[in-house]
């Protein structure tokens, strides 16, 4: 009978899915082992020569063979990494972006500056990802988070409970900002982020097949132009922030023009700023009120 080492196995997936045209092949096949093996990364290369028993090889076969048909890795394994925090990932969720991450850094630079306890509110959390690496890193907020889709929401409070957050990030589920008029005691954040659905119908059409065949589409589409629910947040904002209070929103590669003129339409905002990603992208819009 052939004998399957580690090593062995590492090659073969990383060929196959190469093979297959799977972005990140060789991390891929990692992230496959360690899951299937129980193991770290690390310990993948100090036991490369270990051998694997027949029951996992037949998980991991399937695994593999899902893979090669573009089913996202974070969905096969149930979690991902974001802002260095692990995360529990499900078909439910969006998977966490590495270009998020900047929403999450201008938010946590804007609560270090300021003095006291701080009031945030994340709309459209999914997985919790924004809410849990915020609260992670400003020991003095207390967030409420909201999504429309009560399974992500299940994922989220799951994340938040493995991180210790569970006291300090309370979900809400609902439409925008609905379940806040129903549920919150102060209704004035200091800071209200969001990562909304945001593909256009074009762009919809051109999507990745690993995005669009399997990450829910309501945490995707944001209508014919993308814009709906940025609309509709500029429309509910002046309600919910503080008078010096700022709002942050992931924006889509080239909505910053657009973004820009809908929240200067509001009248409620001192400073607009664009931000781009490191790939020169527009990627955040931050507005700080009058
Ligand atoms: C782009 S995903 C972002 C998820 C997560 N915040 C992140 O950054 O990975 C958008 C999320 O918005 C939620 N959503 C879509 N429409 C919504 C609405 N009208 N009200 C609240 N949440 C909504 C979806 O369920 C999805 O979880």
């Amino acid at each position: 009978m052939e004998r399957w080492t580690i090593q062995k196995l590492l090659n073969w997936i990383t060929e196959f899915l190469t093979q297959k045209g799977i972005e990140a092949p060789r991390l891929s096949a990692e992230l496959l082992l360690t899951h299937v093996l129980g193991l770290s990364r690390i310990e993948l290369y100090t036991l490369f020569d270990r051998q694997v028993e027949p029951a996992k090889l037949e998980t991991l076969r399937a695994l593999v063979k899902r893979c090669g048909e573009h089913e996202p890795v974070a969905y096969l394994v149930g979690q991902c990494e974001f802002y260095s925090l692990p995360l529990k990932i499900t078909r439910d969720c969006l998977i966490p972006r590495p270009e998020t991450e900047l929403l999450v850094e201008r938010a946590v630079e804007f609560l270090r500056k300021r003095p006291g306890a701080q009031e945030v509110l994340d709309l459209c959390t999914g997985s919790g990802c924004i809410a849990a690496a915020v609260a992670k890193n400003c020991k003095d907020c207390s967030i409420i988070a909201t999504d429309i889709c009560d399974k992500a929401l299940a994922t989220a409070a799951q994340n938040l409970s493995l991180l210790k957050l569970t006291e300090r990030v309370r979900l809400l589920c609902g439409d925008l900002f609905d379940p806040i008029i129903a549920g919150l005691d102060a209704a004035k954040f200091d800071l209200i982020m969001s990562n909304p659905p945001y593909v256009s119908d074009a762009e919809f059409a051109k999507l990745d097949k690993n995005v669009r065949d399997y990450e829910p589409r309501r945490a995707l589409y944001g209508g014919t132009n993308g814009l709906d629910i940025y609309r509709r947040i500029a429309d509910g904002v002046g309600d919910f922030l503080k008078a010096d209070g700022a709002m942050m929103l992931e924006i889509g590669y080239a909505q910053g023009e657009a973004i820009q003129s809908l929240l200067e339409a509001t009248g409620l905002f001192a400073d607009i700023r664009i931000e781009k990603d490191s790939s020169r992208n527009d990627r955040v819009a931050i507005a700080k009120r009058k």
